[in-house]
């Protein structure tokens, strides 16, 4: 089977799956005339053969072709069957619907899995992306549904209203999570008018997965009702608050189901995930919450722990809901409402992606400079203000042609050597999306070590340095006031004792993301009232 190497080709052979396509739209027309004629027939039949028995090759094939960060733009992550199917399931038991609608369909996991779970539905996708609306045309005929479905390739806030139908709507899917950064305005005008219908307050940091949830309730009717699964950060940050309230008032909140961050509900997108179950208009007395450990603990969405949704509209946050033993004291609030914590890259061999003596002559943009040791924190003090003097980390991108041609030798030379000193084979590289590229996380406003016999150290890092798996990092929420930061750092370094993480034998002490993220700080305005210049958050 040649798979293809090109967007292009992805679209050409989704069409050669298709036939005779009807009803594209403009975006898809542009691919069809793009797309290469010659198209490789055995591909064809073994992807049509890999569809019929339940696989998604197109999408699989489109992650690939796409790289994580242009993926990012449209919030393109695609959905694990396990969720999928402990979502159809919960919908299951509400009874079937007549209508299925996906908003931001991609190739149409959501919509596959539903069509076979409820035979007599009519489906509706809507997805912006020509391509991935193309790879759901081809899934969606090969396997015979074309009669039921309706493809929508359009913005999922300006979808026209759905026909009327006897029956109950269900939504459901995974929507984008695409930062406000990267929300035009006149789409953030468009959600503060959505919310303001509904007398909810919108704020202009709330992400487009936030506006997915308003634009649901606008399209739905009293009775339909929907799961959807996101990124969990609305739980607690001051932007997701309209999106509380929208689930306390008409999107009718029923459960919430919280997966814990190291059970990557995505591949390739280290995030918490939530599930979020509502019944339009019909919010039961309770909202079922559960902490969800791994995957394979999804089981039933039905279960959890009843919290009175009276508690729920009290709580300023609402993953202490889902942990209710671990309240911080009054006028604390917990460090993870304020940050992420996220552990630093994995190389699995240090002793060949720091770079040595064998990375002469490597492109300098991927030579990054990188905190390698804990002790390069420990000796920094409160700052990191240079990078200098820090080993600098190969981090090569996946797709080698984007490295400039001058340098293709050297990196050819480093990648050959590497390679046979075993770079390829281990687990890591193994599990990479390229076993060459180790794909450094973004520079955390904060590092801070995690294992010594000593208190961590919290460091300002004001070099952009990167960090290894030796550290943590912390990155903001939500901007935070530098004079308020700088308190916040004090506060820690003389709080923060190794009694707050977990002694090994031999008295080293560790702290777990998560451990760190529930560490007990007081509430911004207790440490800062001024407002001064402003962290940028943008690459938290
Ligand atoms: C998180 S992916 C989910 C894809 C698929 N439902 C799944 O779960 O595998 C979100 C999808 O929404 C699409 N999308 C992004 N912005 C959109 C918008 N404004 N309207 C409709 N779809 C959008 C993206 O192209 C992407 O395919």
């Amino acid at each position: 089977m040649r798979l293809p190497a090109s967007e292009k080709g992805l679209a050409a052979l989704a069409l050669a799956l298709i036939g005779r396509p009807c009803g594209l739209s403009p975006g898809e027309q542009a691919l069809k005339c793009a797309s290469p004629a010659r198209i490789d027939a055995d591909t064809v039949r073994i992807l049509r053969d890999s569809i019929l028995a339940g696989g998604d090759p197109l999408g699989e094939v489109f992650a690939v072709l796409r790289s994580a960060t242009d993926r990012r733009a449209l919030g393109a992550v695609y959905t694990p069957a396990p969720v999928i199917a402990a979502m159809l399931a919960w919908a299951e038991g509400e009874g079937a619907p007549a209508r299925v609608v996906d908003p931001g369909a991609g190739s149409g996991r959501f919509l596959v899995a539903a069509a076979k779970r409820f035979p007599n539905a009519k489906l509706v996708a809507i997805e912006i992306d020509p391509l991935a609306a193309l790879l759901l045309r081809a899934n969606v005929s090969v396997l015979g549904l074309s009669e039921r479905t309706e493809v929508r390739v359009d913005d999922y806030r300006a979808t026209p209203e759905l026909p009327w139908i006897a029956g109950r709507t269900l939504f459901i899917g995974n929507p984008p999570y695409v930062r406000h950064h990267d929300i035009p305005a006149a789409w953030k005008s468009w959600f503060s008018a959505t919310a303001a219908r509904r007398s909810i307050r919108a704020s202009k940091l709330a992400g487009l997965h936030i506006h997915f949830f308003f634009r649901t309730l606008e399209l739905a009717r009293k009775g339909d009702f929907g799961a959807f699964i996101t990124s969990a950060e609305w739980l607690d940050v001051n932007y997701g608050s309209s999106l509380r309230e929208l689930l306390a008032d008409g999107l009718g909140g029923s459960a919430l189901h919280v997966i814990d961050p190291k059970a990557m509900p995505f591949a390739d997108a280290a995030t918490t995930g939530a599930i979020t179950c509502f019944r339009v208009g019909r919010r039961p007395k309770a909202l079922t919450v559960r902490a969800v450990p791994s995957l394979g603990h999804l089981e039933s969405l039905s279960d959890g722990i009843s919290v009175p949704w009276k508690e729920v509209e009290k709580a300023r946050r609402w993953s202490v809901i889902v942990r209710p033993t671990s309240k911080p004291p009054a006028g604390y609030i917990e460090l993870g409402e304020l940050f992420r914590v996220s552990r630093g890259q994995v190389t699995g061999k240090n002793d060949i992606w720091i770079a040595g003596e064998r990375a002469a002559g490597l492109p300098p943009d991927v030579l990054v400079p990188t905190v390698t040791k804990a002790r390069e924190l420990l000796s920094a003090g409160p700052m990191l203000s240079v990078a200098e003097h820090l080993r600098r980390v190969v981090n090569l991108p996946v797709d080698l042609e984007e490295i400039d041609a001058a340098y293709r030798r050297a990196v050819e030379r480093f990648l050959k050597w590497a390679k046979s000193a075993g770079a390829a084979d281990g687990y890591v590289a193994r599990h990479r999306r390229a076993w060459w590229s180790v794909l450094l996380y973004d520079p955390a406003p904060v590092i801070c070590t995690y294992m010594a016999r000593r208190p961590p150290a919290f460091v300002r890092n004001l070099c952009d340095a990167r960090h290894l798996n030796i550290a943590h990092g912390l990155y903001p929420r939500e901007s935070i006031a530098e004079c308020a930061l700088s308190r916040l750092l004090d506060y820690l370094r003389n709080n923060v004792s190794t009694s707050s993480g977990r002694t090994y034998a031999g008295g080293l002490t560790k702290f777990e993301p998560r451990e760190l993220e529930r560490l007990p700080i007081p509430a911004l305005e207790m440490l800062c009232h001024e407002t001064t210049t402003r962290l940028d958050t943008s690459r938290a």
